[in-house]
């Protein structure tokens, strides 16, 4: 329980979306009162600076002081976007985390990685933002996980967050892996799936609590990423190109995760030894819940460019991967060259 006597007044951020499904649980019992809502609209477009200052704004017309509170109840990206607004917010003001999503329960909600996407001045007008790009390492107070909170959740959105277990579990050992490829997803929402989440955050703790600032050990938890990443760009890119108005081809970050990992597993098999059955098993389970990844051979040449632009790169034209030896030992830093790449991809379509 969060001791909310050490706060002068508690102040929430949240989104359109789950101000409706989950704003009215949380307060009934959350056991303190709220002193104002600022409620944002919902979605990745808004997790910018105009955000932000929306949110500072607010704080300053409520007077909040550094002895407030801020509590960010939504996913990721009001987790992110209030967690960097209330560290800045007069030199640092208190947060804690109510994840509303599966991705921001396992993932976002623990870290303390805060921040917005970000569109420099020389770009004013562009559709396109730089990820992540500004922010702070500012841990929240607390996070809180209420697994009941997702029964509102759609489908989609709760398979990109098992993603990040799944991540989870090939880092941790054969065992916590095999029983999430063979839970029962219906089961969500239920006390037995939020003891398998609070396993995923105590494992993504621990590795955080080793490398709090990512300049070592918490670059395990790029595993799936390298790929992952570039795939949802591309189908991203994809999306804004596209004459077909209101098609959607961009995928939820945990899909291309997925495809991400099984891309990268077949590195690992190439390049460290993973057992090729390893690959298979978690191709098998892409191909049953999220489908065969939405890129072709022809994609090959736009995905090495997105790669070859990846932040995580130290130097320029290489690609660097997280991959593993076998289920539970990830090795960081792996250099791959093109030609692996392209071989990994064959794999995936
Ligand atoms: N800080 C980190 O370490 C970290 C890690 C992973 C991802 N992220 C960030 O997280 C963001 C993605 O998070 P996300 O997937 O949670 O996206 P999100 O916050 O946009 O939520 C997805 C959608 O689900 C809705 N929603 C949320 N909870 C709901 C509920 N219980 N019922 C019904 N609808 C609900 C939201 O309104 C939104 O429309 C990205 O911006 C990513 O960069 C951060
Ligand atoms: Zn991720």
């Amino acid at each position: 329980m969060i001791d909310f006597s050490s706060y002068d007044r508690v102040f929430l951020l949240t989104d359109e979306q789950v101000a409706k499904c989950c704003l009215p649980v949380v307060c009934s019992d959350l056991g303190t009162p709220i002193s104002d809502v600022l409620v944002l609209p919902a979605g990745e477009q808004h997790k910018n600076l105009a955000s932000v200052q929306r949110i500072w704004d607010w704080l300053f017309a409520q007077q909040a002081t550094r002895s407030s509170l801020l509590i960010n109840l939504g996913g990721g990206v009001i987790c992110d976007m209030g967690g960097f607004a209330a560290s800045t917010y007069m030199r640092g003001m208190a947060y804690i985390n109510i994840p509303t999503t599966l991705l921001a329960m396992v993932d976002a909600g623990t870290g303390g990685k805060t921040g917005i996407d970000y569109t420099p001045m020389s770009e004013a007008g562009s559709t396109a933002s730089l990820k992540n790009a500004i922010g702070v390492f500012a841990e929240p107070v607390d996070t809180i996980i209420r697994p009941e909170l997702l029964s509102t959740l759609p489908a989609e959105e709760l398979l990109s967050g098992y993603a990040e277990m799944i991540k989870h579990a090939v880092l941790q050992n054969p065992k916590t892996l095999a029983e999430l490829l063979n839970y029962d997803l219906r089961q969500v929402a239920t006390p037995d799936f939020g003891e398998l989440i609070r396993r995923s955050v105590a494992f993504k703790q621990s590795v955080v609590e080793q490398d709090p600032h990512d300049k070592g050990r918490r670059q395990i938890l790029n595993f799936g990423h390298t790929v992952g990443h570039a795939i949802e760009a591309l189908l991203l890119e994809r999306e804004q190109k596209s004459e077909v108005r209101n098609q959607k081809s961009a995928k939820p970050h945990g899909y291309c995760v997925m495809y991400g990992m099984v891309a990268e597993a077949y590195l690992s098999h190439m390049i460290c030894g993973l057992p090729a059955e390893v690959v298979s098993t978690l191709n098998r389970f892409m191909l049953e819940n999220y489908g065969t990844a939405p890129v072709t051979c022809n994609d090959f040449d736009a995905l090495l460019r997105l790669m070859l632009h990846d932040k995580k790169n130290k130097e320029q034209g290489t690609i660097v991967c997280t991959l593993l030896q076998s289920v539970g030992q990830p090795v960081t830093g792996q250099t791959v060259t093109p030609e692996q790449l392209r071989e990994a991809i064959e794999y995936l379509c």
